[in-house]
């Protein structure tokens, strides 16, 4: 028999549509602007999870796309938010620097108290919450976009504990195409895409991590959004969806073949908005 997991609880979302997507240029193993896009064929795609993610009862909120930023639709690397603090982001590459502004004026909007970075980083691509470890923790990655020093910055800004983490492996250039939170304590990952010691602090950590081999990373299997029991993931991860699936989640697939062409899947599309948890 599985084990149940943790029951789903109702998330806010937001993401961007692909109306502007393309790959004009590379800066990640996966993009080549010779591969020709199906822009019709991404915004069907997108759609679909969007609509799964509101058929599991999550709100999910719209940026509108902006003309002259292809990699918008990547939407989990504007921001960072804990408790209805947003951490903003300040993108690594000039291309998609004025990303960060949209998603800012997207918070204010709304009334988030939102922090501008002084640090290079790019939002939950490479920041990670997890809520029930020692109050919450915040994982994080370095190697590639974020710079170590906006770890320091997140901590202060968020007021929790971050764990620095070294990715070594350029495919896996976000920590979120290696490392995913699956509910509340607990995490999926695969661990060739991190330095032997940062393997060391996720086993630490994580001794009962779903455990992720190169078929599934490769395959953008943990570039997934998880609500606590349904995991909408890639359709070519099919062993990590076994894998999750045995370990009592629901997975729930979802072809992303056009955005994974920029280097991205589910969870790139999705940022998560943490409010504040309710007074009592
Ligand atoms: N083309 C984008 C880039 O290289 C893809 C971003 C993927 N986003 C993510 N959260 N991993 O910046």
């Amino acid at each position: 028999m599985t084990e149940q997991r943790t029951p789903p609880m109702t998330r806010e979302y937001l993401m961007c549509p692909p109306q502007h997507f393309a790959v004009e240029y590379a800066i990640n193993p996966w993009m080549d602007p010779a591969v020709e896009v199906d822009r019709e064929l991404a915004g069907k795609q997108w759609e679909l999870l969007r609509v799964t993610l509101t058929d599991l009862g999550h709100t999910v909120h719209v940026l509108p796309a902006r003309v002259g930023l292809p990699d918008m639709v990547y939407a989990a690397n504007g921001a960072f938010s804990v408790d209805g603090t947003v951490y903003g982001a300040r993108f690594r590459h000039p291309q998609r620097r004025s990303e960060a502004a949209a998603h800012h004026r997207f918070y204010l909007d709304r009334g988030w108290t939102y922090i501008p970075a002084s640090e290079t980083n790019e939002g939950e691509g490479d920041f990670a919450y997890v809520p029930g470890v020692a109050g919450g923790v915040i994982l994080a990655g370095y190697g590639f976009r974020t710079d170590p020093a906006a770890h320091a910055e997140a901590q202060e800004v968020l007021g929790r504990p971050v764990v620095s983490l070294r990715l070594v492996d350029p495919r896996f250039y976000h920590l979120d195409t290696a490392l995913a939170v699956l509910d509340e304590h607990r995490i999926a990952y695969f661990p060739g895409a991190f330095s032997t010691a940062a393997q060391r602090v996720l086993a630490q950590l994580f001794p009962d991590a779903v455990l992720a081999d190169d078929a599934d990373a490769l395959a953008f299997g943990l570039n997934l959004v998880s609500d606590g029991r349904h995991v909408v993931l890639n359709s070519a991860a099919t062993g990590l969806a076994q894998r999750l699936a045995a370990a009592g989640y629901r997975p729930v697939a979802v072809e992303l073949t056009e955005l994974r062409k920029g280097g991205g899947s589910v969870k790139c599309c999705v940022a998560e908005l943490r409010p504040a948890p309710p007074q009592t």
